[in-house]
């Protein structure tokens, strides 16, 4: 079994909130992995910085091999996330929706026509 996710001492402070203090784990390839905790524990941030969307204040992390701070671009590719609560623009048509993450993703103009 190699590692899927490897977090090493991951901390992160919002003004005086530390949302993260330390943390430390790895999840294996093929895992099923819950992440629990009460709210505000920091179970979003360390998504956040999962997905490349947020930088830590010290500590690392990794995805496949891949640091998602120092190579975030061979992140985005290999990682899907959804988050609990979506920002959906709402003067956007189903379509339209499914262009722009279609682009998101890098499809090419051709491909999204196909599926769009
Ligand atoms: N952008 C931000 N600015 C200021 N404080 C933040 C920000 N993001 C998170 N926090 C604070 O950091 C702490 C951890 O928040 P986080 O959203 O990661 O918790 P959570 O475990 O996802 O909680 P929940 O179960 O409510 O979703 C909380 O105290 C939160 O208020
Ligand atoms: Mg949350």
């Amino acid at each position: 079994m190699s590692t899927a996710i490897s977090i090493q001492q991951l901390s992160k402070r919002f003004g005086k909130t530390q949302a993260l203090n330390n943390l430390t784990f790895d999840v294996e390839d093929g895992d099923i992995f819950g992440f629990l905790g009460p709210n505000g524990a920091g179970k979003t941030t360390t998504m956040r910085i999962l997905a490349t969307l947020l930088r830590p204040d010290s500590g690392r992390a990794s995805i496949l091999g891949h640091d998602v701070i120092l190579n975030a671009s061979a992140v985005r590719p290999i990682i899907g996330y959804m988050p609990d609560i979506t920002g959906a623009y709402r003067d956007m048509i189903v379509s339209e929706y499914l262009e722009f993450f279609s682009a998101a993703y890098r499809f090419s103009l051709a491909d999204r026509s196909r599926f769009v």
